[in-house]
């Protein structure tokens, strides 16, 4: 039995989770803990000076209650993992450093790990669940669909054009006056709205190939507004279309793949209207357990256990932080 200390502080979120690799390959979250950081709230975004600095001041806090929920002490780790990118480069720096200094302190093996890697594996670090698999990761700042067809190997398939899907969410949300973060505002007001009553298109419809885009459904949502549809009307529509253009272009390229498992990850798989849609494809859906949909620490421990599962050596001492990265081949 190993036990995997998992940090992310790419964003503005604090996140401290530790992840248990039993003999048979089979892993388990043992503690997940995320400080969501306010401070950002009255700038109507994240200020990346001020993450950095709460991250110093909270991450110690957070790793402490990490290791009280999962009742374990520094002393019973057997690895480290933290994301070294993408994200904000100062704001990752403080979970880096620390992860590192964790590491080297106690001695032991360090895994630098993608973001997107942690969100993938989120959903996918159960052992039944082998490659291959398409995966899409739906969040804040991504919306990609990637190709897995071994183990650590990431084909990029498709990716937005534009906002992310989140973004759209959030943007949304916030000029129908639904508040913020827009995902969960979206979806609580769509249960009392009409998804028919705004007319929207699904983007890119017809194309050849399995781009995502959300820019032009923002501006659209905005003239719907200004012409006086309902909060509720246009929360309903807007999930309705976004949910229908990420759910039929990935099925496509499923089809088109050969592939029949699909991971879908990050923030916007909470929603649950995307995972109803997702649920009645022909296709094996798996989703993030309660609480790994968004930015945690835990889905870092998880990617870093499958990591070690795999024999992937851990080597992360020398990687810096860095804030665009592409989620490699290999
Ligand atoms: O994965 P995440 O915490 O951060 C990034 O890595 O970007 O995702 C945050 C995003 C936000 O845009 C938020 O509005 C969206 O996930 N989100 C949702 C829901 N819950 C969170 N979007 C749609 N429906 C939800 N229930
Ligand atoms: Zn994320």
């Amino acid at each position: 039995m190993t036990l995997i200390l998992g940090i992310d502080t790419s964003c503005d979120d604090t996140g401290v989770g530790i992840a248990e690799l039993h003999p048979d390959g089979h892993v388990t979250v043992r503690a997940n803990r995320v400080w969501s950081q306010t401070v950002h709230a009255s700038y109507g975004g994240v200020m990346p000076e001020l993450a950095s600095r709460e991250h110093v001041e909270r991450i110690d806090a957070v790793m402490q209650d990490a290791l009280k929920e999962a009742d374990v002490t520094v002393h019973d780790l057997g690895a480290v993992a933290a994301t070294s990118g993408p994200g904000l480069v100062g704001a990752l720096l403080v979970g880096l450093m620390y992860g590192k200094g964790l590491a080297q302190g106690l001695d032991l093996p360090f895994h630098a790990t993608h973001h997107l890697e942690g969100h993938i594996f989120a959903a996918a670090s159960d052992a039944d669940l082998q490659p291959p698999y398409l995966a899409l990761v739906v969040s804040g700042g991504h919306t990609h669909l990637f190709d897995v067809p071994k183990e650590g190997q990431y084909d990029l398939v498709g990716a937005t054009r534009d906002d992310a899907a989140g973004e759209a969410f959030d943007k949304v949300a916030r000029l129908a006056g639904l508040g913020y973060p827009g995902g969960p505002a979206i979806s609580e007001a769509a249960r009392h709205g009409d998804p028919k009553a705004v007319p929207f298109k699904v983007p890119l419809a017809g194309q050849k190939g399995y781009e995502f885009s959300f820019s032009g459904l923002k501006t659209a949502a905005l003239l719907a507004h200004r012409a006086g549809a309902k909060p509720e009307d246009l929360a309903a529509s807007f999930q309705a279309v976004a949910v229908k253009s990420l759910v039929q272009t990935t099925t496509r390229a499923a089809r088109d793949l050969g592939r029949r498992t699909v991971v879908v990850s990050g923030g916007v798989a909470a929603n649950t209207a995307l995972r109803e849609a997702f649920q009645q494809t022909e296709l094996r859906v798996v989703f993030p357990g309660k609480g790994l949909n968004t930015d945690n620490g835990a889905m870092i421990a998880l990617a870093g256990a499958a990591a070690i599962r795999a024999g992937r050596l851990a080597h992360g001492l020398d990687d810096g932080a860095t804030a665009y990265a592409p989620l490699a081949s290999g």
